[in-house]
C-alpha cells in the first residue's frame, strides 16, 4: 500500500484541515499520497491508487449529494481498497452512525473494498453552536484521533460498523435532506451588503452560484453547506427560510483555531460535567476515551 489519495469534500473548510492533517502525516511516514477536493470541476477522479480515504461531513446524517456523484463517476475499482471517514458535529449518536452506509453501498457497487470507516468531530456549522471550550477541546484532540486511525490504516486493519436498524432507517429517512437543501439554497439572497465581489461564486463547490449584473443568483444545485453564508465579507447572504439554521455569530474554524485556542486540560469529571446537554452527549465518549479508542 504505497499510494494513497485522500479525496475530501468540505463546505466549511473542517474536513480540509483533518485531509491536510492526515497527508501531512502520511507524507511524512514516506507514503506517496495526493489529495484531491470534490467539486462541481472535479467529479471524475483519474489517478488510481492502493487506497482511497474519503473524508466528508455528515450533512442530514449522510454524505453530501456530491460526495455520491462523485463516487458514482469512479472507474471500475477492481477491489482497491477505502477507508471513509466522516466528519460530524454530534459524534455517533442515534442519527449519525449510519452516515457512511449509502456511501459503502455506491463503492462496493463500483467493486471498491470498504474496509475502514470511523468518524472524527469537528465544531457544529449548523442549527447548534458548539460552546468554545468544546470546540477547543475537539481541536486540541485531534492531532491524538488522527494518529489513532493513521495507525489502523497503515496496519490495514479492518473496521466495520453493523449500526442498528433505527440508526439505519433514520439515515435513510433523512435523505430527503438532499431536497430540502436544494430548496433552502435556492431561497439564499444578498442584501443591500453586496458589492458584487463574486467570492461566492467562487468559494461554491457545487456550482450552484452565477453571478447576474454583479448580483449572485442561486440555482437549484445546493447542498447547503454553508461556505458561501458564512465567508461572505460583507455577510450579505441570508436563507430566506429556516434561517435558524446559520449560527447567528457566525463560523469561521480557520479563525478560531487562529484566535481562540488555549492550552486547556480537562478531566474527566470535567468533560462529564461539559456534555451534559443532550447536544453534546455524542462528544462525551469521544473526548473521554481518546486515549483508549477512536
Ligand atoms: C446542511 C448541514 C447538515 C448537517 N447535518 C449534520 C448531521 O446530520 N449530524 C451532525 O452531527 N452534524 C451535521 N452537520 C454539521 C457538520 O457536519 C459539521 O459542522 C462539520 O464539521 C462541517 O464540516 P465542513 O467544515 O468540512 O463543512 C450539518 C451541517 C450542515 C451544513
Ligand atoms: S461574496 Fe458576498 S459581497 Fe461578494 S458577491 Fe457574494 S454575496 Fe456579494
Ligand atoms: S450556494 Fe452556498 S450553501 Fe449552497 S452549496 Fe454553494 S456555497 Fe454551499
Amino acid at each position: 500500500m504505497n499510494k494513497i489519495k485522500i479525496i475530501f469534500y468540505t463546505g466549511t473548510g473542517g474536513s480540509k484541515i483533518i485531509a491536510e492533517l492526515i497527508k501531512n502525516k502520511l507524507i511524512d511516514m514516506n507514503y506517496d499520497v495526493f489529495l484531491e477536493k470534490i467539486s462541481k470541476n472535479n467529479l471524475v477522479s483519474q489517478k488510481s491508487c492502493d487506497l482511497i480515504i474519503l473524508i466528508f461531513p455528515l450533512h442530514g446524517a449522510n454524505a453530501p449529494e456530491i460526495v455520491y456523484k462523485w463516487i458514482k463517476n469512479l472507474p471500475k475499482g477492481n477491489k482497491t481498497k477505502v477507508a471513509i471517514i466522516s466528519i460530524s458535529a454530534g459524534g455517533e449518536v442515534i442519527f449519525n452512525r449510519a452516515g457512511r452506509l449509502s456511501s459503502i453501498k455506491l463503492f462496493e457497487r463500483q467493486d471498491y473494498k470498504v474496509f475502514y470507516e470511523n468518524s472524527l468531530i469537528m465544531p457544529s456549522n449548523f442549527l447548534i453552536p458548539t460552546p468554545d471550550y468544546l470546540s477547543r477541546a475537539l481541536l486540541n484532540i485531534l492531532p491524538e484521533k488522527i494518529d489513532l486511525i493513521i495507525d489502523d490504516l497503515v496496519n490495514e486493519k479492518i473496521r466495520k460498523i453493523n449500526p442498528p436498524i433505527i440508526d439505519k432507517c433514520i439515515s435513510k429517512v433523512f435523505e430527503i435532506e438532499k431536497i430540502g437543501v436544494k430548496i433552502l439554497g435556492k431561497t439564499i439572497k444578498a442584501n443591500e451588503n453586496c458589492n458584487g465581489c463574486g467570492l461566492c461564486e467562487k468559494i461554491c463547490s457545487c456550482g450552484n452560484i452565477s453571478m447576474n449584473n454583479k448580483k449572485p443568483k442561486f440555482k437549484f444545485m445546493c447542498n447547503f453547506c454553508t461556505a458561501c453564508l458564512y465567508y461572505c465579507p460583507n455577510k450579505a447572504l441570508q436563507p430566506s427560510i429556516f434561517k435558524m439554521t446559520i449560527l447567528k455569530n457566525g463560523y469561521d474554524i480557520n479563525s478560531f483555531i487562529k484566535n481562540n485556542m488555549k492550552d486547556e486540560n480537562f478531566s474527566d469529571e470535567d468533560i462529564m460535567e461539559l456534555t451534559e446537554s443532550i447536544y453534546w452527549s455524542g462528544l462525551r465518549d469521544y473526548l473521554l476515551y481518546s486515549n483508549k479508542k477512536v
